[in-house]
């Protein structure tokens, strides 16, 4: 097995690159604000930073380590260093990071499709941009054609190959979505009722905070950072020996926060400018933002606002890139197929299954209202999201913290980081990612998970 040659990355700014590109996408500027609308804003924030750096980058550090220490796809990597069935944890994670895709390129599409209504389209002068979405997300043929470009733009660079594919495109567009974020910020910051928008995003008020705001909070980290399904471990599969794995790691994490915390403050005074509400969910990003590119004129608005809704496209092709390459390189590890086909199938494979999350906004009512938990009525791809990634990603995360801790062992563990990084023993950050992997990351992300499967699926109200 594996006797295909592997791709490695040609330097650690191509690692941090291609992990920066797959951390920031959809999850930072279209998940990230609605989540902290639904969950009472500033003091939503204060957990998920606290989520991230605390939880969430040892397992980070962990997932690089594991990858470059077994050279493999998640299933491989599991198997080889801990034998037995093992494995079995790795395959799970492939099929998260499926099913995380088939949803993931729906909501790409609907990028797409307000790139193209933005820059070309009528779409700014519709006024009523929430009636808008509704209608634009209930459309068949605009969301199967958008969709299933995005899944051919991401099967194509996929079948690139690792260096030419992955890492050129990010080290590129990363940049310029950064500068057109900053851009809007100040211009919405300058609006009136800016203000009240501001304080709701950065002054906390924890009276708000219930049991449900830590697991959202936890389930956007794993999310935003790629975490919990083995993304990051075949990433690190790339990843070279010479390069210091912990300081890669602290900056992809610094990014992607960085990126997060800069589209809620620029989604934010957009939505009380608008006098919207911060809770509007899935369609926060695509209802405020065309406001004020409607705002900035006939000439300057398609122009500003389709340059930003292109450039979103673009952050979530880095992160689909990643998202396929883990069953990719599954399939090529462990099968001996080669890359193309592989990529053809599995890519057919997950478009097919995004079919439903597609119809789930209107547009079949079965999907739309498609279950009943927690005491409301939630679509198709909301129950995707639950499983899969609110629910999926942090067990993967549990899981590779024991993995590491208790069945590679921590020493091991030290060694493969000690390459690219010889004096990582007896540091502070060996200390803290060791006390984090053994007993905190997971008694954490356990007990929260433990909570709300009770919580919602059983009605158990716990405290
Ligand atoms: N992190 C990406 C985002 O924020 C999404 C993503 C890419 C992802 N690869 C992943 C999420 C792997 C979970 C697991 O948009």
């Amino acid at each position: 097995m594996a006797q295909q040659q592997r791709g490695s990355f040609s330097s650690r700014l191509g690692f941090i690159a291609a992990a920066a590109g797959s951390a920031v996408g959809l999850g930072n500027i279209w998940k990230f604000p609605y989540e902290t609308g639904l969950n009472g804003g500033a003091a939503f924030l204060v957990i998920y930073l606290f989520c991230v750096f605390i939880i969430c980058m040892p397992i980070l550090v962990a997932e690089i380590t594991v990858g470059r220490h077994a050279r493999q796809n998640p299933h491989g990597s599991y198997k080889k260093i801990g034998g037995g069935n093992w494995g079995v944890i790795g395959t799970i994670g492939i099929i998260v990071g499926i099913m995380i895709l088939s949803f993931y390129n729906v909501v790409a599409g609907w990028a797409f499709g307000y790139f193209l209504q933005t820059s070309f389209g009528d779409l700014l002068s519709k006024g009523d941009f929430a009636s808008y979405f509704g209608k634009y997300t209930a459309n068949v043929t605009d969301n199967l054609i958008f969709s299933l470009a995005f899944m051919v733009a991401t099967g194509l660079i996929v079948a690139g190959g690792v260096q030419k594919g992955i890492e050129r495109w990010t080290k590129i567009l990363m940049p310029v979505l950064l500068v057109i974020v900053l851009g809007l910020i100040v211009y919405g910051l300058t609006l009136p009722n800016a203000r009240e928008g501001v304080s709701f995003y950065l002054v906390p008020d924890f009276s708000e905070v219930e049991a449900g705001t830590f697991f959202s909070a936890l389930s956007q980290a794993f999310f935003s950072l790629s975490l919990g399904m083995g993304a990051i471990i075949t990433y690190g599969s790339y990843f070279n020996k010479e390069d210091n794995i912990v300081s890669s790691a602290a900056l992809v994490t610094t990014t992607d926060s960085l990126i997060a915390f800069l589209s809620g403050l620029l989604v934010f005074p957009l939505v009380f400018f608008q006098a919207q509400e911060p809770t509007e969910g899935p369609g926060l990003v695509f209802v405020a933002l065309p406001g004020i590119f409607e705002q900035m004129g006939p000439m300057i608005g398609p122009l500003i606002g389709g340059t930003f809704f292109l450039l979103l496209c673009f952050a979530a092709l880095t992160s689909t890139i990643s998202l396929l390459e883990v069953p990719v390189a599954y399939v090529t590890d462990e099968f001996n197929v080669k890359r193309k086909p592989a990529v053809i199938g599995i890519a057919s494979l997950i478009f097919l299954l995004g079919l439903p999350s597609m119809l789930a906004h209107g547009a079949v009512d079965w999907f739309t209202n498609f279950a009943t938990y927690g005491g409301e009525t939630h679509n198709f791809m909301t129950v995707l999201i639950t499983i899969f990634s609110d629910i999926g990603l942090p067990f993967g995360g549990f899981m590779i913290s024991i993995f590491v801790a208790y069945k590679w062992g921590m020493k091991r563990f030290a060694d493969e980081i000690e390459h690219g990084h010889p004096h990582f023993r007896g540091r502070i950050e060996e200390k803290f990612v060791t006390v984090m992997l053994s007993f905190i990351s997971p008694l954490v992300v356990g007990t929260i998970l433990i909570i709300t499967v009770l919580q919602s699926f059983f009605g158990i109200q716990v405290f």
